[in-house]
């Protein structure tokens, strides 16, 4: 087989990213290691920025969000038993963030892309990018025990952090860097009305909680928690307790609980590999950088990468010049260490660490006060928050 993009990996970057090559009459195919229902099975955040949502609507893929996501203008940071409220719109001249979740997006892009008839394979086993380095590359898999290749002019690492596409650089041609945290989130959905209409990111003595949403019935919540945590010990019951003990007593007496659906913990770490491109492979995502989830900027960072990409592409196939998939990698980690640094910000504000001694403890209260009194540090916050431009 023969295509001009193979994209490996059917999260959001590579369904983004297929989704706007076909609809520039670029040819792509998605191979994916498992199968379309594992990958909606998983849950992730909530928070797209404004140009996330753009390029949805450039991939066709914007009209159950549109429709279903919720617009937030701002978001409160709990501290000292109240709410500090981010104006993000008035902050910002009007910029607002959607909430609406990315097993949702997903969805969407799937749908969009069955109903072009582009190609998927999933179920795809040892997925292995060959020839980067040269002119004609190509993909190998096996699918029900056959081995099958496709030849292609450009391959998209979109695999995520523990995808092959960055594993199979030479260990000489690139660098890592890397920062994890003394501890996880414990996440729970349960279908209750969130506490407040807007997120809340609490500050609190027992550590970091966060309330957020997935729509006006079903709410997403988070607690800190050790990283040794056994997610067994934490019942419904616990975890209610625990969050209303985080949350000034208006939101806690507010909090609307019942059984959770789903409850998992996941570690923090930030991530960056670099360069992202090494001849015609190209790491998009999770397969290039991770960010700790304070900031909501996982999947929005997914989201310019594949910008970046599908703009150098584009200017390959329509223009004949290879400006923009050159410049892909020095353009896209210009954003991506932004963003590092803001999620590495947020967490180390909000949240306890082991060590943290009373200097430290002070240091966080003051930055909590400026922040939410100097309408200069708050609008740095809301305009790393509503994304910076790309
Ligand atoms: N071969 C083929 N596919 C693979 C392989 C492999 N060896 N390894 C991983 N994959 C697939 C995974 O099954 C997954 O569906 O690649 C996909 C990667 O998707 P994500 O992990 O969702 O990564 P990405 O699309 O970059 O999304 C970024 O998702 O993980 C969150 O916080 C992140 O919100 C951000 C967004
Ligand atoms: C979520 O809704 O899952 C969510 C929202 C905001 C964050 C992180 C996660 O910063």
């Amino acid at each position: 087989m023969r295509t001009q993009v193979v994209i490996i990996g059917s999260g959001p970057s590579g369904l983004l990213l297929g989704q706007l090559l076909t609809g520039a009459g670029i040819d792509n195919v998605v191979l994916d290691r498992v199968s379309r229902d594992y990958i909606l099975g998983r849950v992730r955040a909530g928070v797209l920025e404004e140009g996330t949502v753009g390029l949805m609507c450039q991939a066709g893929g914007d009209t159950r969000l549109r429709a279903e996501g919720l617009p937030h203008d701002g978001f409160s940071l709990a501290f000292d038993g109240r709410d500090h409220r981010i104006d993000l719109a008035g902050l910002t001249g009007g910029k607002r963030v959607m909430v609406y979740g990315q097993t949702e997006l997903t969805r969407d892009l799937m749908a969009e892309r069955e109903r072009c008839g582009a190609p998927s394979i999933y179920a795809a086993a040892n997925v292995e990018p060959h020839g980067f380095d040269g002119q004609n590359p190509y993909v190998t898999y096996e699918r029900d025990g056959v081995s099958q290749r496709i030849e292609c002019d450009f391959i998209a690492g979109c695999d995520g952090f523990h995808g092959v596409s960055r594993k199979s650089v030479p260990d000489t041609a690139i660098r890592t860097f890397e920062k994890v945290y003394p501890f996880g989130w414990l996440g729970i959905l349960a279908d209750v009305p969130p506490v407040s209409h807007e997120l809340v990111y609490a500050n609190h003595p027992r550590g970091f909680a966060l309330c957020s949403m997935r729509s006006q019935t079903r709410s997403r919540y988070y607690l800190q928690c050790a990283l040794d945590e056994k997610i067994e010990a934490w019942t419904d019951q616990r975890f209610w307790d625990e969050l209303r003990r985080r949350l000034p007593a208006h939101h806690a007496e507010a909090l609307v609980t019942g059984a959770s659906f789903e409850k998992s913990i996941a570690p923090l770490r930030s991530f960056v590999a670099e360069p992202m491109r090494f001849g015609r492979l190209f790491l998009v995502g999770d397969a290039a950088h991770i960010v700790p989830p304070t900031g909501a900027k996982g999947l929005n960072l997914a989201a310019s990468d594949v910008h970046y990409l599908f703009n150098g592409l584009l200017e390959h196939y329509q223009d004949r010049s290879n400006a923009g998939v050159d410049a892909y990698s020095a353009n896209a980690l210009a954003r991506v260490w932004k963003a590092v640094r803001f999620s590495w910000w947020m967490t180390t504000m909000l949240h306890r660490f082991p060590d943290t001694g009373d200097f430290d403890q002070k240091i966080q209260e003051a930055e909590l006060d400026y922040l939410t009194h100097s309408r200069a540090a708050s609008t740095a916050l809301a305009e790393n928050y509503v994304g910076l431009p790309f």
